[in-house]
């Protein structure tokens, strides 16, 4: 599948799509507290997405059982809500969350500290995501894509943290998941040259150990192989000729 450039409707449409996952995630945060089961996560997450008229696009996405993905600790991606799992004082926890408005997709993740959470943690988690910020810092039309997981991977590195290479970023629109993929480390190609009107999802997922990782026997839960802590952050980024728009952030 080629790569797309969306149309000045197709953009408006996701911006308003992103605009709603920021609100999601921002309502989420406020519901992080010791005690609370992952599955009163999604369920709030999806009544969230539904008042605003948006489909949950990670429900039944290839089977995947809920809205919300849960992942706690050495859990790096596509952790399953569950009744019987509950956030304890000093976890880790990453939510990731996808909308579809009006047939357009925007998709995003965080990773919070439950309670009080140890020096480390909060820098894996602030590492995670200032090395996003690295990486869009190339994300522009003229650029290539491997700038950008160069950057990325350059700057979590430099932590002697583990980025994760099983899993990617990839081109969003009006489906979830587009071509181009985006890696986040060093790539030998250039990759593809960037140019206004590309939305991307970029989603550095950073182990504090080694970067390698297994799949639980779900089959969707992802968790580093060494089982050190994991944190992820994503959002969906449009390419302009200047700065790049982060459609999933906004400020009130
Ligand atoms: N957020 C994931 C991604 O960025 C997609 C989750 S797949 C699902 O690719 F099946 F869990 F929904
Ligand atoms: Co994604």
């Amino acid at each position: 599948m080629a790569v797309t450039i969306k149309s000045d409707r197709e953009i408006e449409l996701m911006r308003e799509a992103g605009k709603i996952l920021a609100i999601v995630h921002k309502e989420l945060e406020k519901a992080i507290k010791p005690g609370i089961s992952t599955k009163d996560i999604d369920n709030l997450g999806e009544e969230i997405i539904r008042s605003y008229n948006c489909i949950p696009s990670f429900l039944n996405y290839n089977g995947y059982p809920a809205s919300i993905c849960v992942s706690i600790n050495d859990e790096v991606v596509h952790g399953i809500p569950s009744k019987e799992r509950f956030l304890m004082e000093g976890d880790i926890v990453s939510l990731d969350a996808g909308v579809i408005y009006k047939g357009y997709h925007s998709d995003a993740a965080r990773t919070h500290g439950v309670g009080e959470i140890s020096t480390q943690a909060k820098k894996l988690i602030e590492v995670t995501r200032q090395s996003f910020f690295e990486g869009i810092k190339y994300a522009k039309e003229g650029n290539h894509l491997f700038e950008i997981s160069e950057a990325i991977g350059r700057y979590a590195e430099s932590f002697g943290y583990g980025v994760v290479r099983d899993l990617v970023g990839h081109g969003i629109g009006s489906n979830l998941h587009e071509d181009p993929q985006i890696p986040n480390f060093k790539q030998r190609r250039r990759g593809l040259k960037l140019q206004a009107g590309m939305t991307l999802a970029i989603e550095p997922m950073i182990n504090i150990g080694r970067y390698d990782v297994e799949w639980l026997d779900d089959d969707w839960t992802v968790v580093s192989e060494d089982g050190s802590l994991s944190a992820h952050y994503e959002n969906t980024v449009l390419i302009t000729k200047g700065e790049p728009e982060l459609l999933t952030m906004y400020e009130e």
